[in-house]
């Protein structure tokens, strides 16, 4: 199955360990959006990294706002590795959602700050 070619998976044992500082990081340095995949809830084969991660969502996403950076441009969602139909639309949606944001103006920030050196 085919998925957006911009996006790059990048793979982590347990979506627990998603690190809020490099979510935030990330996306403060231009990255135009990041999705978290987890296990389904009550599934995590770690016991409860993905109930962690959907805790820690909303407190990322308040760190986005207060940031000045959309916190629409992160979002988690959960799902089975036994879904890859699903998985294609969720990053395919979520792909769409940020197009429609447009390009993280961080991103153009940055460039411009290295222009001005
Ligand atoms: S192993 Fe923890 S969310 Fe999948």
């Amino acid at each position: 199955m085919q998925y957006p070619p911009n996006l790059r998976v990048i793979r982590v044992a347990c979506s627990g360990m998603i690190d809020p500082e490099i979510v935030v990081y990330a996306l403060s340095n231009g990255i135009d959006g990041i999705i978290g995949i987890g296990c389904r809830l009550g599934e995590c084969h770690y016991l409860e990294g993905n109930e962690k991660a959907k805790a820690r969502e909303q407190a990322i996403r308040i760190v986005l706002a207060n940031g000045g950076i959309d916190p629409d441009r992160f979002r988690m969602e959960y799902l089975s590795s036994a879904e890859s139909a699903r998985f294609v639309e969720v990053v395919t949606n979520f792909v769409g959602e940020i197009k429609a944001l447009g390009p993280n103006p961080l991103r153009q920030q940055k460039a411009a700050d290295i222009v001005a050196r």
